[in-house]
């Protein structure tokens, strides 16, 4: 069994963190999303990854994951060079995934529960494809599944205007090679794309074995602001650990899970965890957490954020209270208290709420 991870896209919807970068490798507690596709990739037992990669933040990708050493797996890079869709970039990988059965997995979307259960399912009952929903608030943005009282789909539709029900397909897929043969037969979307939805509908159509399961655990699908703070706090709250290699000094407190990573400080400041610290970061007479996520070379003074990510070299000084904020890199945050108007330096599709 193969894998094939897509990690291409221009990331629109987290606009503007995903100018400077692919958004796949937004952190979230300060480890790129994707490595949380690929751990839970390897988990299952499966080695041989490629991961789809686009011209734009391919180059990114490459010099983030590398050969796949440090996940023991090896590594493969696809390049897509037009954003066609996801039954595209099947097709693309094609020279890659010969004739075998594969894990398709979207680059940006976390799930709370390891894959192998599923993997173990696919093979066992020789099925074409297996999907997985999840029930959704908002089943307009998904592919949507239609399913039948006894749980088998009856029909597939990618993002409809008016959702059968509310359980969307979630961007984990196993298929069989079959799944070529049905992508051969589809067309374009409306938006242009060959959508793997309708591969996996005409599967269906073509009499193949297509099982799906519903999601018990989390899923997020990373692409914009507040799913990255939920995910944020989810895998804070999941598997943060104490782990502190930092140093600590004498006046500062530190309450339940916090990771400090090796050479950052800590001063006259309380952490109260979950809480994820980089390495060569400076806190000083601040309050951080619960929920947040502080990259390397971060500077915090003065200061109380909680519910946040705050990415590698950003700055935060002397600002009362910092909460439910996604602050990109290198961005300098700080009060000026003798201007009692705000003085900005906001890049396009900035957001900031006063
Ligand atoms: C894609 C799929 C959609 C699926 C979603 C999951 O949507 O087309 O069926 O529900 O991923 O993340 P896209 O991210 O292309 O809008």
């Amino acid at each position: 069994m193969k894998a094939l991870i897509l990690s291409g896209g221009k990331g629109t919807r987290l606009r503007p963190l995903t100018y400077s970068g692919a958004k796949q490798l937004v952190p979230v507690a300060n480890r790129p999303i994707l490595f949380y596709c690929i751990d839970n990739i390897v988990r299952a037992g499966i080695t041989d990854i490629g991961i789809i990669i686009s011209p734009e933040t391919g180059q990114e990708i490459r010099e983030a994951v590398g050969n796949g050493k440090q996940w023991k797996a090896k590594v493969t890079y696809i390049l897509q060079d037009e954003p066609a869709g996801l039954a595209h970039a099947v097709k693309v990988a094609k020279g890659f995934l010969k004739n075998n059965p594969f894990v398709m997995y979207l680059g940006d979307n976390l799930i709370g529960t390891d894959i192998k259960k599923f993997v173990k399912e696919f093979i066992k009952k020789k099925s074409d494809a297996l999907i997985l929903l999840k029930e959704v608030v908002n089943p307009k943005q998904f592919g949507v599944a239609e399913v039948s009282r006894n749980g088998s789909i009856i029909r597939l539709i990618e993002k409809p205007e008016r959702p059968p029900s509310d359980l969307a397909l979630v961007g984990v897929y196993m298929f069989s090679p079959q799944i070529h043969k049905a992508i051969s037969r589809i067309k374009p979307s409306q938006r242009g794309e060959l959508e793997i939805t309708d591969a996996i509908q005409e599967m269906i159509l073509m009499g193949r074995k297509v099982k799906s399961f519903v999601l018990e655990t989390w899923w997020l699908d990373t692409g914009k602001k507040d799913d990255l703070l939920v995910a944020n706090a989810i895998v804070l709250d999941e598997w943060g650990m104490i782990k502190i290699k930092g140093t600590v000094d004498k006046s500062s407190k530190i309450i339940g899970r916090v990771t400090l990573d090796e050479n950052s400080v800590i001063q006259a400041s309380t952490i109260r965890g979950p809480v994820v610290i980089g390495k060569n970061t400076v806190i000083e007479n601040s309050v951080i957490g619960p929920h947040t996520s502080i990259g390397d070379d971060v500077r915090i003074m003065n200061s109380s954020v909680d519910h946040s990510v705050i990415m590698n070299g950003s700055e935060v000084i002397d600002v009362e209270r910092l909460e439910e904020s996604l602050i990109g890199r290198r961005v300098r945050i700080f009060k000026n208290s003798r201007h009692k108007t705000l003085r900005l330096m906001l890049g396009d599709d900035s957001v900031m709420e006063v």
